[in-house]
């Protein structure tokens, strides 16, 4: 090429003139683009503009509302509270999210939005088609008939020996912790011993997570709870795109083959062998459905999910509240002792269960505070929908604000305050349907609430019996009580709770 020093003063010109054209054309793409999106999202903006809602950026939303900034569940509500609506707005990523923070639009999200809102694509490699996951409604409807009878209370109430027995393994387990005299974080612990009692009532099959102090599949989901929670806190991480461009799918299909290989592998032993005893699984009684294999994995998978990690923050809060209110533990253990007697073998009937009207209530109360569900989302897919004169738009996201409602002052008052009274029958029933929802309502309820409840009645009794639950210095009233956001709750580590020996 020739050196020409005339034709470098030109085509430096020329580079300069193609550089700010380039910046130029992409500047025009940026403001078309964005001009685009506005467009197509018109009836959001519409909608948005009546509803209060947090300063936002394009794309990133509220970031301190998204982003896990705010992991303290009371920080998220306290905003939410602060606006004194009833229903809220916010963008974030590629979604719309309109939220229901008061029984009245809850209600009618629970009652007629029952798609899943397709936030829950983040967890599509794991829930599949399953009755948690983000299929169609009419799949959702044949799936949720099908495992429905699953959970009739004739069915779960056979697992109450399940329940005690994995509770007095608890009991053995807690025992060190309490000769030491040390506080201790016990959702470990509880995390073992759900995880046992949903996976022998599911599959038939002892994992022996707590005799092992571990299992595999434990580790695995708490892995896919941490990943799908940094999804959801990053914006760019909510398309499957980004994942599988970054390798986050690989790793999060990695660990879910873990928990599908082992549920494989014992639903084919349960296909191959034709004993039934009198515990019968869940997995036996679908199968009687003739499932495809691999459809009822997906649904144990569910079911697995939705069982484990939920009760062991119920349990945990339960033990929480009797550890802060020694007045209510005594109440709660002079029950369990007049309906069982102060033999500690002695496993509870179900009528038994039935009968401990007061733990019930703690149970409830303590939900109510600490729901393990904080906040659930459905999808709008129909045109014209209202909610009173409200446009409800197709695409957008109803969020229900389980921890807001549940600390609504209008229901509650002194909503902070940890008192099972509000759960008397005649103080119940005086709150509107929507104010209390822990397991929600309507046609897409949790299908396993009695069999969480006979399961938490099973455990505080059996630890009731065995011991006094004592605050620690580290949670020594309720506002040192921090629940945090990990998918769905968890208590902060310096949630801890002391033992002593009960003699009885
Ligand atoms: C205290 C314990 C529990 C709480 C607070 C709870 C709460 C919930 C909530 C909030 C949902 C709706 C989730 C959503 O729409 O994203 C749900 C659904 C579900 N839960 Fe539970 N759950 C509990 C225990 C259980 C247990 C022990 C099982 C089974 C052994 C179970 C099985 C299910 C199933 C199968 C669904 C899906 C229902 C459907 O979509 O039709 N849950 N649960």
């Amino acid at each position: 090429m020739l050196f020409m020093p005339g034709s470098m003063k030109f085509s430096l010109f020329q580079g300069l003139f193609e550089k700010s054209s380039a910046s130029y054309f992409l500047l025009c793409a940026l403001l078309s683009f964005v001009c685009i999106i506005r467009y197509r999202r018109r009836h959001y903006y519409k909608v948005a503009s009546k509803l209060k809602g947090p300063t936002q950026w394009p794309f990133l939303g509220a970031g301190k509302l998204h982003t896990n900034k705010v992991s303290d569940l009371h920080d998220y509500h306290f905003y939410f509270r602060s606006l004194g609506e009833r229903m809220a707005q916010s963008f974030y990523a590629d979604k719309f999210f309109i939220f229901c923070l008061d029984a009245g639009p809850i209600n009618y999200v629970f009652n007629k939005v029952l798609r899943k809102s397709d936030i829950y694509r983040i967890v599509e490699n794991l829930f599949r088609n399953g009755v948690l996951g983000f299929s169609p409604v009419e799949k959702w409807r044949a799936d949720r008939k099908m495992i429905a009878p699953s959970f009739h209370y004739s069915v779960v109430k056979t697992y109450i020996c399940i329940f005690f027995e994995e509770t007095n393994i608890l009991v053995d387990k807690f025992r060190p912790l309490m000769e030491k005299g040390e506080s201790f974080y016990p959702g470990t612990l509880l995390n073992l011993a759900t995880f046992d009692m949903v996976i022998r009532s599911t599959l038939g099959e002892n994992p022996k997570a707590q005799e092992f102090n571990d299992h595999p599949v434990v580790k695995a989901m708490m892995d896919i709870l941490h990943s799908v929670q940094k999804r959801l806190t990053n914006p760019f991480l909510m398309f499957n795109n980004v994942c599988k461009l970054i390798g986050m799918n690989k790793a999060e299909n990695e660990l879910q083959e873990v928990i599908r290989g082992y549920s494989r592998n014992i639903v084919r032993q349960i296909a191959a062998s034709n004993t039934s005893d009198n515990t019968m699984s869940f997995a036996r009684h679908m199968m009687t459905n003739n499932i495809d294999e691999e459809d009822l994995v997906t649904q144990i998978i569910n079911v697995i999910f939705a069982g484990t990690d939920t009760t062991k923050t119920a349990n945990f809060a339960v033990l929480l509240m009797l550890a802060l209110h020694p007045e209510v533990q005594d109440k709660a253990y002079e029950e369990v002792v007049s309906i069982l007697g102060t033999d500690k073998t002695k496993e509870p009937s179900y009528e038994d269960l039935q009968n401990m009207r007061y733990v019930e209530m703690i149970i409830k109360e303590s939900l109510r505070l600490y729901p393990p569900v904080p906040l659930v989302a459905r999808q709008i897919i129909t045109d014209n929908e209202r909610y009173e004169d409200l446009d409800l738009p197709r695409g957008a996201s109803m969020v229900v604000n389980i921890y807001t409602v549940h600390r609504d002052s209008t229901y509650y008052p002194e909503p902070n305050k940890f008192d099972p009274d509000r759960f008397l029958p005649g103080e119940a029933a005086k709150r509107p349907v929507g104010s209390y929802v822990p397991f929600l309502v309507g046609p897409r309820d949790c299908l396993g609430k009695k069999y969480a409840m006979l399961q938490m009645k099973t455990v505080a009794s059996t630890i009731l019996r065995n011991y006094r639950i004592l605050p620690s210095p580290t949670c020594a009233n309720m506002e040192q009580v921090v629940l945090e956001m990990v998918t769905t709750s968890r208590f902060a580590d310096n949630c801890q709770i002391r033992l002593e020996e009960r003699e009885s």
